[in-house]
């Protein structure tokens, strides 16, 4: 099986890509197993047509990324007395570079760009998103078991959180537990725990803060573990003591459009029938103003990353693609519903990695 940096190289060829610069983040990590860090000093690896890898790095993350580095690489380390620009030089004449750079749109800093142009005026800078998000789409059996895993560290951490939750909690603590009992099970929350209580609830952006739970509240939990560098990401809405008519009826559309949008999946289907599938359920329920976001986004080491279930997404998701389902109705005054999964697309249709109940939950209060 060809390996990842083999893949890229194959990418790279049939894009017309002469050479690919990678900065600290995710590509980095996943190509060539470096975890530099993103700070102000600059760091770019560069990988030639040939194979060739080679990273112009601070000195003081020199030794950690030679006993990471997955294949022979060479390093221009840099001081902070002496500056880059004559390693990053050196880096670039050494690697021959000329014609299409390929460089990442969404992650390189203005400060690598004018680098790289300053240090050689003849370079094409080019996006390679689409490229790299080729590569990362489809998971192998080792990522997938890590996201897994991930799933059961999260699930098992809001089973804990949601026995918590009572009237005069407040969401800060609410998330706090949550991300305290995924530490304890050796993980760490892979982005800020949201905890949207009762009017909160209604605004999708809302993360945590100091109101206390009350009786009558909806509560949306949206949370993630990282394990082995793989995200997972999971939301639940729980009701506390009463829910009214208006609340059941959300919660139940939701419901229904999470397991239409799963039940759509099969290969060749693309995001944007996904998407419609999950959204056609709302907006028949008379809710489709208060869909907010699209219905769910690839996710792996990041996040948020391809393939990505909007009305804009056009291509088939790839078989071993994993991405979430997660549709929500968010009313002003009200509150709000998002019920959220994570699932691989197989030959046989959509596998869904996350198993928490979705019924609706009603907890005392
Ligand atoms: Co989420
Ligand atoms: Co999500």
């Amino acid at each position: 099986m060809a390996t990842r940096h083999e893949k890229l190289l194959g990418e790279m060829r049939t894009s017309g890509l002469d050479a690919l610069a990678l900065v600290p983040g995710a590509n980095l990590l996943y190509l060539l197993g470096l975890t530099i860090h993103t700070s102000e000093r600059l760091a770019v690896a560069f990988c030639g047509l040939d194979g060739s890898v080679r990273v112009v790095l601070p000195a003081l993350e020199r030794p950690r990324a030679e006993a990471e580095a997955r294949f022979p690489a060479q390093f221009y380390d840099w001081s902070d007395a002496e500056g880059y620009e004559v390693g990053l030089r050196q880096c670039m004449e050494d690697a021959g570079l000329r014609g299409r750079l390929g460089v990442e749109y969404t992650a390189m800093r203005v400060l690598e760009l004018r680098a790289i142009e300053a240090a050689d005026e003849e370079v094409e800078v080019v996006d390679a998103t689409s490229v790299l998000a080729r590569l990362r789409m489809v998971k192998d059996a080792g990522e997938l078991q890590a996201m897994r895993e991930a799933v059961g560290v999260v699930e098992e951490a809001l089973g804990l959180t949601i026995a918590a939750i009572k009237p005069g909690v407040t969401e800060l603590e609410i998330a706090a537990t949550w991300e305290r009992a995924m530490q304890a099970a050796g993980s760490q929350a892979s982005f800020t725990t949201i905890v949207a209580s009762g009017p909160n609830s209604a605004n999708p952006h809302h993360t945590a803060g100091s109101r206390r739970i009350e009786r009558g509240d909806l509560v949306i939990l949206d949370g993630g573990a990282r394990v082995g560098g793989y995200c997972s990401d999971i939301t639940r809405t729980v009701a506390v003591g009463e829910l009214g008519e208006e609340g059941r009826r959300i919660y139940d559309l939701v419901l229904r459009a999470n397991r239409a949008g799963v039940a759509a999946l099969a290969p060749g289907r693309t995001g944007v029938e996904i998407d419609q599938a999950a959204r056609s359920v709302i907006e028949q329920g008379g809710y489709g103003q208060q869909f907010v976001h699209r219905t769910g986004h690839g996710l792996g080491i990041e996040i948020h990353e391809p393939p990505y279930l909007h009305s804009a997404e056009h291509d088939p998701l790839p078989e071993g693609s994993t991405f979430t389902v997660e549709p929500g109705i968010y009313l002003p005054g009200v509150g709000g519903v998002r019920i959220e999964d994570n699932v691989v697309l197989t030959a046989a249709g959509g596998d869904v990695l996350t198993s928490f109940p979705r019924e609706l939950q009603i907890l005392p209060g």
